[in-house]
């Protein structure tokens, strides 16, 4: 028997620190969903204390989730600790993150604390959170730019205090590998007690180097891995789940370590992740990007069509990447789209499945086949936005060279429609113009991108945006074979990200990460 690597996500945590990545309740419990049948150890569900957003959110989901443990992250304050531990409790194996940071730099122009001051925080913390749960993680907020020897020490009071997992984050992604795990091998070493605790790492990808430094820390006997779907997270994000346990999968020789991680759902994970946040992943990601398993060089073709070990070390289907994606059409019924929808990792309840299977049909009136990049943006559009504010009921505009481009649009607000129609410099200008009239809503779009879902004259347009109001900024996203009502869903997409933002304020003080 291998001995085990613990997967710890933190796409719903740290993971939506990535600029304009809000969730909203409904999107992260789909997303926890996903990630139980995923099968990550531990799940880290906010951050209670830092809005009211993010508490509902650890609720909701600590209530529903069945077998994974379920993290709430917080400062060494009792507020804070109360908080997460209001938020976790109902979870079936609750755990509180504690964090406090470490380096001089931080602790002389963020904290203003000694280092002894900072020890005895730490200690009173988790003695604290002790008193609710034995699942206790402590992280040392700045780590790898710390002193190592008195990380040895705070660690060491840590543990005494009862953490049962100690981890050392690369929080400005400045760590090179070697570097890294001599650190993490040192303080493995020096730290009192470590045999009772587990050595978890957590790396940003600043450097591009997240992946590297994990890896190079579990060969010196790391044993957590702190990680997002898709490498998402605050500013060049976090180290990635699915490249992180396709190493160990890939390479078992080298790393003879194991998870639990089913990998035929990382490709479905990943594209739900996508689906929601409106983070597309860059075509040459490892794993997930769509050019990750496409042999472009004739000679690779050759040689793959021969014998696929000669260029390919794994196969697209073990991460759930089918290989024929051409799926549906007009004639397929609603057992066969109910059947495939499971395998793309949505199981839908009956209601849910009535409306997917109407909106597949008039999709299939408009599209000759149906592949799994349009089911998703169905899925998205109708069943993960539901609990919207503004929803999209009618579009009409009219432009042309010699015309004046007009919208005629009516939304849906509250429940109640209501209707209108502006003008622009053009047909998405002008969709944008008579939308914020109905809303209200005055943000700046930031960013406008269009693509392809598929190949074909007749393929879905996808719009992502990005809007910024008042301070907030959201991403928005959308798809349609009309690129007009794709661009005009994305909008209205952001727009209800930056409401949920509005009723969601991060408190300034707990702050994001
Ligand atoms: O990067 C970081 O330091 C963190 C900690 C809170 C674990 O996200
Ligand atoms: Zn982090």
């Amino acid at each position: 028997m291998t001995e085990r690597i613990i997967i710890f996500d933190t796409t719903l945590r740290d993971g939506e620190q990535s600029p304009g990545a809000s969730m909203n309740t409904a999107e992260k419990l789909r997303l926890a969903t996903q990630m139980e049948k995923l099968g990550v150890d531990v799940l880290e569900a906010g951050f209670p204390a830092s809005s009211q957003g993010d508490f509902e959110a650890v609720s909701t989901i600590s209530a529903k989730l069945q077998k994974t443990e379920i993290a709430a992250l917080s400062r060494t304050s009792k507020e804070d600790i109360d908080r997460a531990w209001q938020a976790v409790k109902k979870a079936v194996k609750p755990k509180i993150h504690i964090f406090i940071a470490t380096s001089d730099i931080h602790l002389k122009y963020k904290l203003n604390m000694s280092r002894e001051e900072v020890i005895k925080d730490t200690v009173e913390a988790i003695r604290y959170a002790k008193t609710f749960t034995d699942r206790i993680e402590f992280s040392t907020e700045d780590g790898s730019r710390s002193d190592r020897d008195y990380l040895c020490k705070v660690f060491g009071a840590a543990i005494e205090a009862g953490a049962t997992t100690i981890n050392l984050p690369d929080t400005v992604g400045y760590a090179v590998p070697r570097e890294y795990s001599d650190l993490i091998k040192y303080v493995m070493a020096h730290t009192p007690n470590m045999h009772k605790a587990i050595m978890s790492v957590h790396c940003h990808n600043d450097l591009g180097l997240a992946t590297a430094n994990s890896l190079a820390a579990i060969d010196v006997g790391a044993r957590q891995v702190e990680v997002t779907i898709n490498g998402i997270g605050e500013r060049a994000g976090n180290t990635s789940l699915e490249e992180i346990v396709m190493a160990l999968h890939t390479r078992p020789n080298y790393f003879p370590l194991s998870t639990n991680i089913k990998t035929e759902h990382i490709y479905p994970t990943s594209r739900l992740v996508s689906m929601i946040t409106g983070i597309m992943v860059q075509p040459n990601k490892a794993i997930v990007g769509a050019n990750a398993f496409a042999h472009e060089a004739g000679i690779h073709q050759d040689g793959v069509l021969k014998n696929p070990m000669t260029y390919e070390i794994m196969k697209p289907e073990i991460i759930g990447l089918s290989a024929n994606n051409l799926v549906l059409g007009k004639h397929s019924g609603r057992h066969a789209l109910h059947t495939h929808l499971k395998d793309l990792g949505y199981d839908l309840a009956d209601d849910e499945l009535n409306l997917v299977f109407k909106k597949f049909k008039n999709l299939a009136d408009k599209k000759k086949t149906i592949v799994d990049e349009d089911l998703e943006a169905i899925v998205t559009d109708e069943i993960l936005r539901t609990s919207e504010l503004f929803k999209l009921e009618y579009l009409h505009v009219s432009s042309g060279t010699t015309v004046l481009p007009i919208a005629s649009i009516k939304l849906i607000i509250s429940g109640k429609s209501v209707q209108g129609s502006g003008y622009g410099n053009g047909p998405i200008d002008s969709t944008f113009n008579t939308i914020a009239q109905l809303t209200g809503t005055r943000s700046e779009l930031l960013r406008f991108s269009i693509s392809a879902l598929t190949g074909g004259t007749d393929a879905q347009g996808e719009v992502t945006v990005r809007l910024q109001e008042n301070g907030f900024i959201a991403l928005g996203r959308g798809s349609d074979p009309d690129i007009i009502t794709a661009s005009a869903k994305a909008y209205i997409n952001g727009l209800n990200r930056i409401e949920h933002l509005k009723k969601n304020p991060v408190n300034i003080l707990a702050g994001r990460l």
